[in-house]
């Protein structure tokens, strides 16, 4: 009898399904869905007894007219991770340089294709530039995820020292990690680097409608970069990948005229600023200030141990992300979701009582 693997076991928030649980482990747009959602998932359910396009023809040409640049430059997947994944394989026995602390699947990907795997340490808590061009130089064909905001520091890219890299290591392929951008106010995407003539071919951005438009049930991503590589992508991604509902709803997302993507970046902006204050008042903390819908906050050793303020916050119906599997920052590393106005006074009222010796009021 064959045994089938035991699937690897990935920590990430959001799996929590409890009623009345403030679910601050994911970082999901505090806005919810748009308001259009249930109607065009509905009005499609029908379109489910049939095959998706597996070609994803309609939500290229809309993607493709969203962002100005032609569709032979996209490829749709079923999360940004699925094409992710694909990545070790379409860019083959390439090592990776990772500054961490990175999202896990920047590493979790290649390594399980056995790639090898090279971390850039962090330098000020942000990216050390020097160590990653030393590397190139020793690995100028290497692979180089960067998070545009970096989950989980939130910490946002210099767009011109990036191009500068990609100029000077032609043979290196940077993926930009844009899944949290729709958060990011004035935000500078990659994206321009695609629409111009001067492009820069070793380029690829990714995306994801996951957390701005709150479907982490649903799955749709989409990767941008050189047509050659994007050809390569959507040869391995396999058929219908993409499923029906997530098709239309990703239509409607980049064709959406109610500005639902302003009013999601003003809000969360808002209530950001809102939370870090209100956390600044905490004891026992401190933050790393980032651009995007969450904050990071770092437990002092005088404080609890974070096993108890995790427990404490999970009784009182609050999910935190706990950050140990994030090599290369501190292990008593929270990162906090940013929610509804009234979910993260509960979160603060939570926290402070978690923090407090004998979990005073
Ligand atoms: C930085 C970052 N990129 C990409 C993803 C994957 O998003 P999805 O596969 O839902 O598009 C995540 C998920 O948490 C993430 O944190």
């Amino acid at each position: 009898m064959t045994f089938l693997p035991t699937p690897p076991h990935i920590t990430h928030g959001g799996q929590h399904f409890e009623q009345n649980l403030i679910d601050a482990s994911a970082n999901i747009n505090p806005l919810g869905a748009p308001d259009w959602l249930h109607h065009c998932i509905t009005s499609h359910l029908k379109n489910i007894a049939h095959y998706p396009d597996a070609y994803c023809s309609q939500l290229l040409t809309a993607l493709a007219n969203y962002h100005a640049i032609p569709e032979n430059t996209i490829a749709v997947g079923n999360g940004s991770s699925e094409i992710l994944s694909w990545l070790p394989i379409v860019f083959e026995a390439r090592p990776w340089l990772i500054p961490i602390p990175c999202y896990g699947e920047y590493r979790r990907a290649p390594a399980v294709l056995k790639r090898q795997v090279i971390e850039i340490t962090p330098k000020e808590n942000g990216i050390d530039w020097e160590q990653l061009e030393t590397a190139l130089h020793k690995y100028p064909q290497a692979v180089v995820p960067l998070g545009h905001p970096n989950n989980p520091t939130g910490s946002l890219l210099d767009t011109e020292r990036v191009y500068t890299l990609a100029r000077s290591f032609p043979k290196a392929h940077f993926i930009i990690d844009e899944a949290f951008a729709e958060f990011v106010e004035q935000y500078s995407s990659f994206i321009p680097v695609l629409q111009n003539e001067n492009s820069i071919d070793n380029i690829f951005i990714l995306k994801s409608a996951t957390k701005i438009a709150a479907i982490p049930g649903l799955r749709l991503g989409w990767i941008l970069g050189h047509p050659d590589t994007i050809f390569r992508i959507r040869q391995l991604l396999p058929p219908w990948s993409v499923n029906t509902l997530a098709q239309a709803v990703g239509i409607q997302l980049v064709s959406d005229t109610d500005d639902f993507f302003a009013r999601s970046r003003n809000n969360c902006t808002f209530l950001r600023q809102q939370l870090v204050t209100q956390l600044k008042t905490l004891p026992h903390i401190t933050l790393t200030e980032g651009a995007a819908n969450w904050v990071l906050i770092h437990i002092s050793h005088g404080g609890p141990p974070l096993s108890q303020i995790l427990t404490h916050c999970y009784a009182n119906g609050v999910a935190l992300r706990p950050c140990e599997d994030f090599t290369g920052l501190s292990a008593r590393s929270l990162r906090i979701a940013v929610r509804t106005a009234a979910e993260n006074d509960h979160i603060i009222s939570t926290l402070k009582q978690a923090l407090l010796p004998d979990g005073q009021p």
